[in-house]
């Protein structure tokens, strides 16, 4: 299906399709809404009454327009107290309102964005509603040959009436990029291996060049040739070719360093000659979504010509058991020229980002990195689902992930590094093991990839826990929310933008 779009009008009440009323916790409807329903005889001050409506977080209630008026139904989402809600919650409302609408099979519908106490309600917050409406509409079907019915086919409209509609309608333009750039993230992670492979991966980047993004492809060719080995190693096992993809966004001044994300794009991880055990091993076709959340967050910044200069790297592989495939005593030479001891097969995602990292430090000198990855097993034993596991050489780059995570609900949680936890990783045989055994697992592997990035300013995020298997909210329903866009969209947007 289709993804619901949004637009703004003018505040007044619609004559067809669904209208949703915001109301307020003393049941109090606002002025346009007050008026509509005065037309109406008082319908619905009537059914808040006789439902024993609460108006509080964000409860709706569903009410079947009457004959003699062209509105399908009149849906009532209360506000709960106004003056508290902050900007996550605008979104979440936009998310509620949309799955009313949603589970309403509602195709046309006007949000009257007005609270009865008079106070008017922001462009911003307006548009925030857009925004959670969006997120809450993306859904991942096209693999359903039969639709449940005829009417699911027809994309939700929803038109967001406003005081100041020309206001909202240009602050809805960024978060337009957001939504799209997310929508692209989680199509990404859902895609299955078979079909998103390293090259079709690396094809979706290219799509960018539309938005002014800059895409550059390195093959197998060029990889060998420079002496990635540690990212090739992984990819040795597989058909599917290893691809490097940098983007660039140049928004910024001429001379001015860019940003840089690097993401682990691991089409498929089956381990490898360590391979996993079966159980739950489809969801490895999602050890790609650090590369899809670089990818959605450099559609979201072009989209919305965002004034910085930003570099967005990726390394896609496939981590397949084969003949040609790497063993376990293996000793590969880094395009840093370190040399690691494999021990562990599936501990591949840590050999493709110390290459791209090291490439990053060293081509594009960058103000600062941060990676993203779906990493390891035991961040998700210790965080969940709920927060990203951060880890960072720079206490104002993780403070700032850490306060963009709070406005937008991406929150991470801040991990340590230390000399002491280095030495797991020591190789009698090698300058470092690919593993540091099963104590501090994460950690481990975050104190590997810090052996690549030198003096850099440098974040980590370890998004196995958030990436994918995502818990359901009112701002998504389906497999994967995207986590990462949004955070990484506002660390830009707070601090690097001129
Ligand atoms: N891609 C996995 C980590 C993962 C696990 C992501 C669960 C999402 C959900 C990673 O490549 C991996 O296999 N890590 C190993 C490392 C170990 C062998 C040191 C792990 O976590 O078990
Ligand atoms: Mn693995
Ligand atoms: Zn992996």
């Amino acid at each position: 299906m289709s993804q619901p779009s949004v637009s703004f009008a003018k505040l007044a009440a619609p004559d067809t399709g669904t209208l949703v009323v915001l109301i307020a916790e003393d049941l109090a409807l606002p002025p346009t809404a007050a008026a509509f329903d005065a037309k109406l005889g008082g319908l619905l001050a009537r059914a808040v009454e006789k439902a024993a409506f609460k108006a509080k977080g964000f409860a709706a209630l569903d009410i079947v327009a009457p004959a003699g008026c062209d509105l399908d139904r009149v849906i009532l989402v209360g506000l709960g107290e106004t003056a508290k809600l902050v900007e996550k919650d605008w979104v979440r409302l936009g998310g509620v309102v949309a799955g009313k609408l949603l589970d309403a099979k509602a195709t046309a519908a006007t949000l009257l964005v007005e609270r009865a106490d008079g106070t008017a309600v922001t462009a911003d917050q307006a548009a925030d509603i857009g925004l959670g409406a969006r997120l809450r509409g993306w859904s991942f079907d096209h693999y359903k040959s039969k639709k449940k019915d005829e009417d699911e086919k027809k994309p939700l409209k929803l038109t967001l009436a406003v005081e100041n509609s020309a206001v909202a309608k240009k602050a809805w333009g960024a978060r337009e990029a957001i939504a799209d750039g997310s929508d692209l993230t989680r199509d990404l992670i859902c895609e299955p291996a078979n079909v998103l492979g390293t090259e079709e991966f690396a094809k979706k980047c290219q799509k960018l060049e539309k938005l002014g993004v800059e895409v550059e492809i390195l093959g197998e060719k060029e990889l060998k040739k420079a002496g990635w080995n540690a990212l090739l190693g992984v990819a040795q096992g597989s058909k599917r070719p290893p691809r490097v993809v940098i983007m660039r966004w140049n928004g910024g001044e001429k001379d001015e360093a860019p940003i840089a994300f690097v993401g682990k794009g691991v089409v498929f991880d089956s381990g490898g000659i360590s391979i996993k055990p079966a159980a739950g091993m489809e969801d490895m076709k999602g050890d790609m979504g650090g590369a899809a959340v670089v990818t959605g967050l450099m559609h979201a910044l072009a989209a919305r010509k965002a004034k910085v200069n930003v570099v967005g790297a990726i390394g896609l592989v496939e981590n397949m058991p084969d003949a040609g495939a790497q063993r376990p005593g293996d000793i590969v030479t880094s395009l840093s020229g370190q040399t690691i001891e494999i021990i562990n097969t599936d501990a591949e995602g840590r050999l493709v980002l110390c290459d791209v990292l090291w490439h990053v430090k060293e081509e594009i000198k960058p103000a600062f990195i941060v990676d993203l990855a779906t990493l390891t097993g035991a961040i998700l034993v210790a965080l969940g689902k709920l927060n990203g596991g951060l880890f960072a050489n720079d206490d104002t780059l993780a403070n700032r992930i850490t306060a963009a995570g709070l406005a937008t609900g991406e929150t991470v949680w801040r991990m340590p590094l230390s000399p002491d936890y280095d030495k797991l990783i020591d190789s009698t045989w090698a300058d470092m093991k690919n593993t540091g055994g099963r104590d501090a697992g994460s950690i481990t592997a975050a104190q590997f990839l810090k052996r690549f990035v030198g003096d850099v300013p440098w974040a980590h995020l370890d998004i196995a826990g958030t990436a994918m298997g995502s818990p359901a909210t009112e701002l998504n329903k389906g497999w994967t929310s995207g986590w990462g866009v949004r955070l990484l969209d506002r660390l830009v947007a707070d601090h690097y933008e001129k």
